[in-house]
């Protein structure tokens, strides 16, 4: 498992290598926060989606899908408040000439102090070992609480002035905390500014005031304006969910850490609308599905974790965030949040139609309430490469680069290789490759070694190769060797496909 920044620029430059991650333009020196996917990440992206598009649409029978277009009435975004509200605070440092957001610097410091607390637990759990009872440490431990205050009053100023949109606040508060420019460690800098991260454009041939209109800055609003038109023509019963994947576009200020923060990116969200009253129910029903689908990944479930917001969106009376343990630490992975009913509500102000549902249980119509869960599609994708990234000594001096992407996952799942180029072996199996492609993303092999082929396929993450040998020939026979241990089992040819089918099979997963 990847744990540092150093990880994190191997994995970049792995990503490239084998054609899963190239930046965008790059023959244009590339475009800050834009990446393009290539042969092999185009394939684990959509292995994602299909996954997450299975889990919450076919496994629900109240929920389903969309695909509403990335330009919408420029209206929606006045009425959802991202014209107004949709801003990061952002300060520059006068001597670096960088930008930052200010509330990023503020979360960072808070994250050093919470290594410290972490640093005071290991300690203790090094010297006690099991005896050790990290709660009651935790409760009482002078250090530890005093860290832990210092966390709580940095955390209730920076809320309180967040709420108030009081930036000169911010900036004082940084500059109490003595939080210096990561790259010039220089104290010197700008008022903190709000900065709105939606694109703009123009529809149509005449470029005035009226013709603007935003790229979306999340998937969400087309599930809102849509709401009703599913709702009816889907004969939907509330509690009921629309899901969508799709892009989404924000100009981000601190855009680094490859496709962590990018300035278009994919997002799955589904919005379930549910009974006012019943919301946050249904919060909690969320967050425990969402996190049994990451866990479901097959990555060390100790990589996640829930993470509570300090500040409230617009929207929210509720929210959370499911985080990953990314190279470079935890961070947000997905989203759950109760949005109460101020979509529909602002929707039904804003464009003058009803957005309402009755309920026949009740005898009454109301405008839902709404929890949605939105994740980020890169996110995914970099949680599961930088947990799959594996750098292995072999017996000998020998080591290997692999991929340990869940088998289901993986962009190509079965490679096969004829043990040598001549009598009848590539004939022999490329007969295998033409059963196994119908069901599965295989790949040829014959160039090189078996060692160096090995090598290859492991660096791209196929979790099996068969190998097709002299003795195939005689009895139908092929090896499969498997990825992760290496080792390699003979079977017969007329078992392959139900071999495979069963190490495929997402049903277990699902479930
Ligand atoms: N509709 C709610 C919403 O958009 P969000 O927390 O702003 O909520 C949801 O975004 C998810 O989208 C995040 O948890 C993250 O995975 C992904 N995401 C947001 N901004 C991103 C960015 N700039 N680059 C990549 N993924 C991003």
């Amino acid at each position: 498992m990847a744990t540092n920044e150093d990880n994190l620029k191997k994995i970049i430059a792995h990503s490239k290598e084998y054609g899963f991650v190239f930046q965008s333009s790059e023959i244009y020196d590339g475009l800050s926060a834009v990446y393009d996917y290539g042969q092999l990440g185009s394939e684990l992206k959509k292995n994602i989606k299909e996954y997450w598009w299975k889990a919450m649409v076919q496994m629900h029978e109240n929920i389903v899908g969309l695909d509403a277009a990335i330009f919408m009435h420029p209206e929606t975004w006045k009425a959802s408040g991202h014209i107004d509200a949709f801003n990061d605070p952002l300060i520059d440092n006068k001597d670096s000439k960088k930008r930052y957001r200010a509330d990023v610097l503020i979360e960072e410091y808070i994250e050093k102090i919470r290594l410290k607390i972490q640093k005071d637990v290991d300690k203790g759990i090094q010297r006690f070992g099991a005896d050790f009872d990290e709660t009651q440490f935790r409760a009482t431990n002078p250090n530890v609480l005093r860290n832990q205050a210092k966390i709580d009053e940095i955390h209730l100023r920076f809320k309180v002035a967040m709420d108030e949109e009081d930036m000169p606040a911010i900036k004082v508060l940084i500059e109490e905390l003595g939080i210096a420019c990561p790259l010039s460690g220089s104290k010197n800098w700008t008022d903190v500014k709000q900065f709105n991260l939606m694109f703009s454009t123009e529809i149509g041939s005449v470029a005035d005031a009226a013709s603007t209109i935003y790229l979306r800055p999340e998937t969400a609003q087309g599930i809102f304006v849509n709401y009703l038109n599913v709702q009816k023509t889907g004969r939907m019963k509330i509690p009921f969910g629309i899901a969508q994947i799709g892009k989404a576009f924000r100009n981000e200020i601190v855009a680094r850490q490859f496709i962590f923060r990018m300035r278009e990116f994919e997002q799955m969200e589904m919005q379930f609308f549910v009974r006012p009253g019943e919301e946050m129910k249904w919060y909690e029903y969320w967050k425990k599905e969402r996190i049994k689908w990451h866990q479901s990944l097959g990555i060390a479930v100790e990589n996640y974790r829930f993470h509570d917001h300090i500040k409230l969106a617009h929207y929210a009376n509720a929210a959370c965030d499911i985080e990953f343990n990314f190279p470079m630490g935890f961070k947000e992975l997905e989203g759950i949040h109760s949005r109460t009913d101020f979509d529909l509500k602002q929707h039904e102000k804003h464009s003058g139609k009803k957005l309402q549902y009755f309920d026949p249980e009740l005898n009454e119509s109301y405008v839902p309430f709404v929890v949605e869960t939105s994740v980020g599609l890169d996110r995914t994708f970099l949680s599961i490469l930088s947990a799959a990234y594996q750098e292995e000594k072999l017996e000998g001096d020998s080591e290997r680069t692999v991929l340990k992407i869940p088998g289901f996952l993986a962009p190509v799942k079965i490679a096969i290789m004829p043990l040598t180029r001549k009598d009848g072996l590539p004939e022999k199996a490329r007969e295998i490759l033409d059963v196994l492609k119908f069901d599965y993303n295989c790949q040829y092999d014959e160039k090189d070694s078996p060692g160096k082929r090995y090598r290859r396929q492991d660096a791209i993450g196929t979790p099996y190769c068969i190998m097709v040998d002299h003795q195939t020939l005689e009895d139908n026979s092929v090896t499969i060797r498997d990825r992760d241990s290496m080792e390699q089992e003979r079977v017969n040819v007329s078992q392959l496909e139900t071999i495979f089918r069963d190490k495929f099979d997402i049903r277990k997963r699902l479930k």
